[in-house]
């Protein structure tokens, strides 16, 4: 534990207990920091009072037993304790995109709302702090509405900080347990003294911060986001060419990329896209914000564009090929898609890449597409219905199979071996979206292997 006890304990409130603020939550409560944790979902809040975490999230649950145990995480029913009971209360609502892509901060301002309702009627300087990613202008807005809703005042009543996090789904605690950096946006260096003191409590040794002003902190976040979006889109651009000439391979080219210290040696993998709740959101986001100032964000948009192709090639390619198997109507032949998860380690199926792939194959007429992930199944029925055929282990969705797409690198994908692919399919046509096989060995056994930035001899 790195919990310096002899410092005095803060008391934390975090309101929205969704993916950022159940982490949260459950990390800071670990190390006997005091959370009272609090959402508008009954379900989630049933949940979390049993200890049961209601997201796929490695030792999420193991830590929230710990904090519940040592009497450090509760759930409260009510936004006035939150308030009243903690010295610091995050903001970890949601932030959806608009129909037209730009961001919705409504339920930012609810609850600056609501926390101001609550300091109209009790004493004590509290501090505010936003963690839910949020475009500039955010901040004042949420002081505005606290004095109007409080009529107290911003410095003197209560402070208000931007602290976005840069969690990654599947990794959130050894993540919030380890950052790179922790960039906070204040008004004063005073203003941001109290969150700085709980992050000493929290990691004994601070991280990295980056202490800044309210503009600043809330587009680091979305330029983070932006320029890891980017790279991703840039490399499946590198890839689309690999595959048009003979012995081109785009992971010998990352590996040279990765090589120059300027680039550095991550996030270049190429594959059918980005998916997932932060990066195609938040691109959005901040393309509809250079409209407000009247900029053509040129880059950004080339990276959606980039992104959609990623996951439309395979199908091109499924639909070019599936043509020439036979005379028994193409439009029938099985498809088998192993992954919906928008990456491993996590049940989420947001934007997932997958899922994009499997609408492409239906709007263009395949309609008997069945499909296997070790976790993700129940969340992409509730988005998918009896589109597709759901099968409990991956043999029974390749079984007979005319073409497989590998959308999910998975482990238990990463074993399979050619020889099964040749037992199990009807014809065994691979389309290998996450790069996770040796193409020299898939060849060898006769597997018709196409993988995304591989030119074939
Ligand atoms: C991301 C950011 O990393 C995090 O800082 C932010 O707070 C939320 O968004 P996350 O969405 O959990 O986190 O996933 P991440 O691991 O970043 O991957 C995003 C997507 O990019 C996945 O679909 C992944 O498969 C894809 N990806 C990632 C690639 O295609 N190639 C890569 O090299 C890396």
């Amino acid at each position: 534990m790195l919990n310096n006890l002899s410092r005095p304990k803060m008391s934390v409130g975090i309101i929205g207990l969704g993916y950022v603020g159940l982490s949260m939550a459950v990390c800071l409560a670990s190390r006997d920091i005091r959370v009272r944790g609090y959402d508008i979902d009954n379900e989630k809040m049933k949940k979390f009072k049993c200890g049961e975490s209601y997201i796929v999230e490695e030792s999420l649950e193991e830590l929230m037993g710990i904090g519940i145990k040592i009497g450090a995480l509760t759930a409260v029913e009510f936004i006035y304790d939150v308030v009243n009971f903690s010295d610091i209360i995050f903001i970890c609502v949601g932030t959806p995109s608009r129909k037209d892509g730009t961001i919705n901060l409504d339920y930012i301002f609810k609850a600056a709302q609501d926390i101001g309702g609550v300091l109209k009627n009790i004493d004590g300087y509290k501090l505010i702090v936003t963690k839910s990613t949020v475009t500039p202008g955010t901040a004042e807005e949420i002081i505005k509405i606290i004095e109007k809703e409080s009529s107290k005042k911003h410095g003197v009543d209560f402070g208000v900080c931007s602290n976005p996090e840069f969690l990654r789904e599947g990794s959130a605690v050894a993540d919030f347990s380890d950052p790179d950096k922790i960039v906070i946006g204040a008004s004063s260096e005073e203003e941001a003294a109290p969150l700085i003191e709980l992050y000493k409590n929290f990691y004994g040794k601070l991280p990295n911060i980056i202490l800044t002003n309210y503009a600043n902190a809330e587009l680091i976040k979305y330029a983070n986001n932006a320029f890891l979006a980017t790279k991703i889109s840039f490399i499946n651009e590198i890839a689309l060419l690999c595959e048009k000439i003979p012995g081109a391979d785009v992971n010998v080219i990352r590996d040279g990329l990765y090589a120059d210290a300027r680039i550095g040696p991550s996030f270049l993998n190429a594959g059918i896209g980005y998916g997932g709740s932060c990066f195609g959101k938040d691109l959005k986001a901040l393309i509809g914000f250079y409209s407000k100032y009247n900029r053509a964000p040129y880059l950004l948009r080339s990276t959606e564009a980039a992104n959609d192709r990623s996951a439309a090639t395979p199908v091109a390619i499924i639909a070019g090929d599936i043509k020439k198997l036979g005379p028994r109507d193409s439009k029938k032949r099985k498809i088998a898609v192993l992954g919906l998860a928008f990456k491993p380690g996590t049940d989420d199926v947001r934007d997932s890449s997958a899922l994009k792939i499997i609408n492409g194959l239906r709007d263009i007429g395949f309609k008997n597409i069945s499909v296997h992930d070790p976790v993700a199944m129940e969340n992409a029925r509730k988005v998918l219905g009896n589109l597709v055929k759901y099968e409990y282990c991956y043999e029974d969705a390749l079984w007979g199979a005319d073409w497989a797409v590998i959308a999910t690198d998975w482990n238990e994908y990463i074993k399979i071996e050619p020889a099964a692919f040749i037992k199990l399919m009807n014809t065994p046509n691979v389309f290998d979206g996450r790069r996770i096989y040796n193409p020299k060995k898939m060849k060898d056994y006769g597997v018709n292997y196409h993988a995304t930035g591989y030119g074939r001899y």
